[in-house]
Order: structure tokens, then sequence, then C-alpha cells
């Protein structure tokens, strides 16, 4: 699991603990984990590190079954705090993943996470199965809906990435 620490993960991984050996890859950005019974559980290993580190990502798929990926920088406010870094932790950790799982060959499913920004402003009772929707990429909001989206439907994921690797507020390109 990565992001295996953060409000999700814990959540998850005290469902399957119990009948699981559960590898926790995270950085620590956020901490649901550390102090909690979870992570004093023997099935429970954490590891502190980062999904930008494709080595580590790979040596920790080399034995799994299951890739859960919830690492990620979440929040529309941290595109504006922390552009370039949402964008790497989103887009190119989540392909480290993919490829790491693809190289292990054991893995017998992968389960991404994508932000519900994709189901759009007033998403209510919403399914996986439904239309996604996204805004001009020139507004953040939509910038961050897009690189949490590596699964779904980012059809112009280009030009949002280009903005933020130039280090600028991600506002409307011209
Ligand atoms: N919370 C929600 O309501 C919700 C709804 C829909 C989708 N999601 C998505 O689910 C995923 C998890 O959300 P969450 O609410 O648990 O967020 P969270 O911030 O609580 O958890 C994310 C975890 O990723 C870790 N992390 C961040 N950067 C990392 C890196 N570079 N390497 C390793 N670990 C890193 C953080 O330390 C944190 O523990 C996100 O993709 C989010 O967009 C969340």
């Amino acid at each position: 699991m990565t992001g295996g620490a953060g409000f999700i993960g814990t959540s998850l991984a005290r469902r399957l603990v119990e009948e699981n050996e559960i590898v926790i890859l995270d950085n620590l950005h956020r901490d649901s984990l550390t102090g909690t019974d979870l992570a004093e559980h023997p099935n429970l290993r954490f590891v502190q590190g980062d999904v930008l580190d494709l080595p580590l990502v790979r040596e920790l798929s080399a034995r799994a079954t299951h890739v859960v990926h919830m690492a990620a920088i979440a929040g529309v406010d941290k595109v504006l705090e922390s552009p370039v870094r949402t964008m790497r932790v989103n887009l190119i950790g989540t392909y480290n993943v993919l490829e790491a799982a693809h190289e292990a060959g054991t893995i017998e499913r992968l389960v991404d996470f994508s932000t519900s920004e994709v189901f759009g402003t007033h998403a209510y009772k919403v399914e996986e199965t439904h239309v996604t929707s996204q805004g001009s990429v020139g507004e953040a909001r939509w910038t961050y809906a897009v690189s949490s989206t590596s699964m779904g439907p980012a059809r112009s994921a280009a030009a949002p990435f280009t903005t933020s690797l130039s280090g600028r507020s991600p506002t409307r390109r011209s």
C-alpha cells in the first residue's frame, strides 16, 4: 500500500491486516499511522520512503500480489502551494508504481485511487462507472483533477503538466 499512512490508507489497512501481510510505503508527508495499534500489528511492515524512488518501489513490489496506490498529494489547495511537487508525486509516482508492478510479474490486482474531483463540483451519489468531467485545465482545481487521474480520463494531461513543471502557478495558458 503506497500512501498507507494516510486517511484512507490506514482505514483500509485496518480492514485487511488480520488476514493479509501488508507493506506500507509512505514518506509521512501526512501521518495517520504513527502511535496507533495498527502500526504495531505483526502483519504490518512500515517502510518510510517515497514513490518517486523507483528502485525502492521496485524492491517492495517484487514480492507483492496486490498493490493499492494511494500515495498522493491530495487537495486542491496543494496545487497552489506546491504545484510541481503535486504533479511529480501524482504523475511520476503513479508511473513508478505501474512500472514496478508490471516488472514484478506477481501482481494479481492493482488498485489506483483517483481524486473524486473527476466527478465534478456537484458530485452526489456518484459511482466509478459514471461519466467523469473536466473543466478548464487552466484552473487549479482541474489541474489537480488531471494530476490524480492517471487511470482515468486524462484527456488533456500534457497541458497542465507542462504548465506546472514550469514552476508557475497553474493559470490559464495562452
Ligand atoms: N479522502 C477522500 O475523501 C478522497 C476521496 C476520493 C479520492 N481520494 C484519493 O485517495 C487518495 C488518498 O487520499 P487520502 O485522503 O487518504 O489522502 P492522505 O493525504 O491522507 O494520504 C496520502 C498519503 O500519501 C502519502 N504520500 C504523499 N506523498 C508521498 C510520496 N511522495 N511518497 C510516499 N507517500 C506519499 C502521505 O504521507 C499520506 O500518508 C488520494 O489519491 C486522493 O485523491 C480521497
